[in-house]
Order: C-alpha cells, then structure tokens, then sequence
C-alpha cells in the first residue's frame, strides 16, 4: 500500500484508502503494544526531535513513546524554555533544528496553519501534532480506529461530537475523515459554540442535547477550550453541564450500545458525568490513548518508508 505523503498536516490532504492504510498497519502496533517486549526497528538510525509550543500530557507523551518503542533516537524540545521566549521566530527555530538533520519533527503550535508554514521549510517530514482551531490528524485517526474496533466498521454510522465544536481542532479533523469515510454526522452545542455554517461540511446541527443523540452509535464529547475562548460563550458551567454534560440520562437517547468518546483531558462535571467517563460498558476513553501510541507509530512508519526511498 503506497502512502504518498510527506508528511502528516491535516485528515484534509488524505483519501480514504490513506486512512484505512494508516488504520490497518496500526492494528499491528496494538498487538506489538500489549506484548511484553514492544520494540521494533523501523525507524532505528532515524531522529525524531518533539516541539510542542502548547501544553500537551497524552500527545506529547503518546509520540514519544510511539518513536521510542520504533527505534529512533527521540529529543523533546522544552519549547517554553526555548529561545522563542527570547522572541526568535518559529521559522528560525526550525532552520536551526533543521540544520541538525531531524528526520520526523512533530509539532504542536498555538496558531493554526503554523506547522504547515514550517513544514515548507525543513527538509524533514513533519507531523502536525495540532495547530490552534485547525487540525490534530492523529487525535482523529486514533479516534476512527477506536470506533472501528468497538464498531466493527467505519463507515455508515450515525456519530454526535458534542460542545465546544467552534474552537476545536480535534472536531475539525474527526469532522472531515468521518465524512470521508461516509458517516453520518450530528453536531451538537449552544449557537455560541456550533456555528451553523458548520452544516457546510454535510453535518446535521443541533442545540436540544437529546434530540440531537436520538439513536447515534458514537457520542463523542468535546473539552471546553476556554484558552481559546476571548468573551462569554456559555451562561455558566453549571447551566453548560445541565443542558449540554453527558450524563446517563442524556445517553439513554443514544442507541444502547452507544460508545462513549472524549479526546482529553476531560473537565469532570463540566462536559462530561465522571461516572460515566469512567463506566468500562460504554465509555472507551482509555482505549482511545491506547490506540493513540499505535497509530502514531503507524503513521510514522509510513512517512519514514517514503524517506527513506527518498534518500
Ligand atoms: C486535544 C487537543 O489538544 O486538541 N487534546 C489532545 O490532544 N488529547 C483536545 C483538548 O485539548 O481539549
């Protein structure tokens, strides 16, 4: 299977033969991962530099490991101590890192369409880690393969993302590849945060919670992105969590084997009831972190076969 990219910006550069190639060879991670020994040498001789401009626990720390237990020589880059406190530009941080022959850069960055700036000025592949409102391929990539296993496909189903929509990178790239994939998509929030001009992208839009998960397989939440918000978007948390929290009785109205979604980290009592976030039968929370270590490994592999042909 030919994986004709250099690198991994955004679910919008993919097709879907690209995506179920992505999947298909993270299956294989997942089996790797859940062996004692989980080491392979794909990408031994490789280096691998992470450059996070935001904060990030389960990203940063789910690359990193992808890349280790793959075999390249891994560097986390404490951006905030870096020299952009010192007000160098993000283009001349990358020439300078660039200049150290990296091979996969991973970048994560406040602004978006920051990472695709700086991946036409490196040599290397870049993987957009997320870029402000815009994109985070592999958080979408590690929630399809999520919903396939628990599903048994990816195509034909009925999916709900839920809340803070308007700021969310993550919804922006579940949105185009499971209308890729040919999903049908309901978009539920406040007005504040569900512009309707995002039933442009062929989603149905919804601000009642319950009509809205009327007999959907996959209700995924959003966290509140607060540090994007510039003004009053909701009434309160307490009036948010009543009309738009997922809590069981909200859930009843999802098909009985709904599966249950959140992308971290989650705001307990906010979006989302604990319980049920934690509640094994319907919550897939933790499987989705798991399949986030395998498919970055996927993707990885996949961009580290095209340099190497390459060189
Ligand atoms: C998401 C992100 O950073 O966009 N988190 C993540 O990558 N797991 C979602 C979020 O911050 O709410």
């Amino acid at each position: 299977m030919r994986f004709a990219h250099r690198h991994l910006l955004g679910i919008e550069h993919l097709s879907q033969s690209d995506i179920t190639a992505i999947l298909d060879l993270a299956e294989k991670y997942v089996d790797m991962n859940r062996q004692s020994t989980k080491h392979s040498d794909v990408l031994s001789g490789l280096t691998q530099i992470n450059m996070f401009f935001e904060n990030s626990t389960r990203t940063q720390a789910s690359f990193e490991l992808a890349g280790k237990r793959l075999g390249a020589d891994v560097m986390n880059m404490a951006m905030q101590a870096s020299s952009i406190k010192k007000g160098e530009t993000l283009i001349d941080t990358a020439m300078t890192l660039n200049a150290m022959h990296p091979d996969l850069l991973v970048v994560r960055h406040p602004h978006s369409g920051a990472v695709d700036l700086l991946a036409q000025k490196v040599n290397c592949a870049v993987l957009n880690a997320g870029d402000g409102k815009h994109e985070h391929p592999t958080q979408a990539l590690l929630d399809a393969l999520t919903i396939r296993r628990a599903k048994g496909r990816l195509h034909r189903l009925n999916i709900a993302i839920c809340g803070d929509v308007a700021h969310s990178r993550v919804a922006r790239s579940n949105l185009i590849l499971l209308g890729k994939m040919e999903n049908r998509i309901r978009l539920i929030g406040p007005p504040t945060l569900v512009p309707s001009q995002f039933a442009e992208f062929g989603a149905g839009v919804y601000d009642d919670m319950n009509e809205g998960l009327k007999d959907v397989d996959v209700v995924m939440m959003l966290r509140l992105q607060k540090e994007r918000m510039d003004g009053g978007f909701i009434p309160s948390e307490r009036e948010y969590y009543h009309r738009y929290g997922l809590d069981a009785a909200k859930l009843a109205q999802a098909k009985p084997d709904a599966i249950v979604m959140h992308p971290g980290p989650m705001n307990r009592g906010v979006e989302i009831d604990g319980t049920l976030a934690d509640d094994i039968n319907r919550s897939v929370i933790q499987e989705q972190v798991e399949m986030g270590v395998a498919v970055r490994m996927a993707a990885m592999e996949l961009l580290a076969r095209n340099l190497r042909e390459a060189a």
